[in-house]
């Protein structure tokens, strides 16, 4: 039986490294993995996040960055994620459109209306059964999240990273106002080991797991 659960969470909280280890953990009791992200996830979607995070591309407005989002998502959803569903795999998404709702609502302050009639246009009106989301101090997950860039080969990635810290921080807020508003979120804190998260993390999914909320 397949299962859609989503990552989110500010920069450098931890979500990767996380993601990683439950799709061990799932693959180990037999279930079909699929570990994706956004935006990305297909050659398309990889090419507008190219455009999105690239350091360089300072004039990007608002706007703009919404509906690159939202196209990226629309292709990522038909061309991986609804498949794999359909074939009974387990979807891992490091980012859905809560992040569009947390960074250009909440962030840039574009309307909220607007971003979830574009949300359900994107993803027509898939939804994840279950939204993890690593609650991390922003000052903290910010510098985690640079150091990380800088050890990378490729492009510069760094154009969310190099916003204010009052700009993480509306996005954390933004976040946890989310989760207070649907129940399928769970808020996990995402300070302390690797393992220790890890834990977190699994006594959080184990009881969804359990009762198979999809098809
Ligand atoms: P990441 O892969 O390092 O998490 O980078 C993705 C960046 O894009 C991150 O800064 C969050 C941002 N983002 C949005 O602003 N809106 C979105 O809808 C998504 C999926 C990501």
């Amino acid at each position: 039986m397949s299962l859609f659960i989503t990552f989110e969470g500010i920069e450098g909280s931890g979500k990767s490294t996380q993601i990683a280890l439950l799709a061990e953990r799932l693959r180990a009791r037999e279930r079909t993995v699929l570990t994706t992200r956004e935006p990305g996830g297909c050659t398309i979607a990889d090419a507008v996040r190219t455009i999105l995070l690239d350091a360089r591309n300072t004039a990007m407005v608002p706007r703009a960055e919404l509906l690159l989002y939202a196209a990226a998502r629309a292709q990522h959803i038909e061309e991986v994620i609804r498949p794999a569903l359909d074939s009974g795999t387990t979807v891992l998404c490091d980012r859905f459109a809560d992040a569009t709702l947390a960074y250009q609502g909440f962030g840039r302050g574009l309307d909220m209306k607007v971003i979830e009639e574009l949300n359900g246009l994107a993803t027509g009106g898939l939804a994840p059964d279950l939204t993890l989301l690593l609650d991390f101090p922003p000052e903290e997950g910010v510098q985690r999240a640079l150091r990380r860039n800088d050890s990378r080969s490729g492009p510069n990635e760094d154009r969310f990273e190099l916003e204010s810290i009052a700009f993480h921080r509306r996005i954390r807020e933004g976040y946890l106002e989310l989760a207070r508003r649907e129940d399928r979120f769970r808020v996990v804190d995402a300070r302390g080991s690797i393992d220790e998260v890890a834990g977190r993390i699994a006594r959080a999914v184990d009881p969804v797991l359990a009762a198979g909320v999809r098809q």
